[in-house]
């Protein structure tokens, strides 16, 4: 319709360096689906971004194609939002070499994921790892992304490209369009169910604090049936005196849409083997319809292939716009 408004454009992407967690999933992956009517949305597998930490070739294949598989279940359909690969479109190399050329020594020093990931890859401290925000800054700005859907842990790279794209445009004129970070008002923030005053993480070195969202029922039960509560025995809402119990009602009210208040008097006077269990298969019910078409899907790999292929190419279209506009802003000849 002529008359009708702009959808504001969002961009997000999860790195494909291992299975995609609970955590993920309740906090991120299950708000995007909705997102699709009010918004034009693009969202990347980040593949360039994993191998700033070594990965094996062939789990990274299968860890990318899994995680598009698993986008589609949780309901983002190929129709109405773009998915894509990082590496299959040339344009965030592109103008991640630009960029980084306007990114500071002194401000990605700064950064404190570069910080935390050299101190943990003590062997390995490359030069990508440095200058990745520049990566995910090309990653964000090539859209003209309006909102970027991060978790806490990504801020300061939104704030980087938002800087980096103010000094560009300081110089150049309106090149690019200056993003926000974008933090839905629903989402939960799942803490790990061994050490619950950690976010759940897929690198968190003790495996039965993560539960991922394709692993089997009997493991995810397994880990649930583990998790670590206190010696009070009550089901009480409480996060900075009670973390495990809250984080356990957190996630099953995330699974079963019941209120605290409800959860509580569910399980008044049941002890906590009960009240545990009933989160496990909440969740495993939760996740069960997207585990099974995940596998339906993986089974299909040309449907797959046609959803990246044409994901590529409807976002390098875009990308590749803006890249133009900047090789002409810097002075490169046009060929
Ligand atoms: N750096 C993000 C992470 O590790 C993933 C990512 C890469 C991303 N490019 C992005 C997120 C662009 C949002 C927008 O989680």
């Amino acid at each position: 319709m002529a008359n009708e408004v702009q959808k504001k454009r969002i961009l997000s992407g999860i790195q494909p360096s291992g299975d995609l967690t609970l955590g993920s999933y309740l906090g991120a992956i299950r708000n995007w689906a909705a997102l699709a009517d009010k918004y034009d949305c693009y969202y990347m597998l980040a593949d360039m971004h994993t191998i700033t930490v070594r990965q094996v070739p062939a789990e990274l294949r299968r860890h990318t194609l899994t995680q598009l598989a698993t986008y589609i279940a949780c309901g983002l359909d190929p129709e109405k939002n773009v998915l894509f690969v990082q590496s299959h479109v040339p344009a965030h190399a592109q103008l991640a070499w630009v960029l980084d050329c306007y990114t500071m020594f002194g401000e990605l020093s700064r950064m404190t994921q570069f910080k935390d990931k050299s101190a943990k890859n003590a062997d390995n401290i490359n030069a990508g790892l440095f200058t990745y925000p520049a990566l995910m800054a090309a990653d964000i700005l090539l859209y003209q992304a309006d909102l970027v859907p991060v978790g806490g842990d990504q801020k300061q790279h939104v704030e980087i490209c938002r800087d980096i794209a103010g000094r560009f445009n300081g110089i150049y004129g309106e090149v690019f369009k200056i993003p926000e970070p974008y933090i839905p008002q629903v989402g939960a923030r799942v803490m790990s169910l061994t050490s619950p005053e950690n976010k759940m993480s897929k690198s968190d070195k003790d495996q039965n604090g993560c539960v991922y969202m394709l692993e089997k029922p009997e493991d995810i039960l397994r880990k649930f049936k583990k998790a670590v509560t206190d010696s009070e025995a009550s089901v009480r809402f409480d996060p900075a005196n009670k973390p495990g119990v809250s984080n356990l009602m957190q996630i099953y009210s995330a699974a079963t849409g019941r209120s605290f208040e409800a959860i509580e008097s569910e399980f008044a006077g049941h002890g906590y083997g009960d009240f545990k269990a009933a989160v496990g298969e909440a969740v495993v019910e939760l996740l069960r319809p997207i585990r099974e078409e995940t596998e339906r899907l993986l089974a299909d790999k040309a449907y797959l292939q046609s959803v990246y292929r044409d994901g590529a190419e409807k976002a390098a279209r875009v990308a590749n716009r803006t890249v133009g506009k900047v090789y002409k802003k810097v002075g490169f000849i046009d060929r």
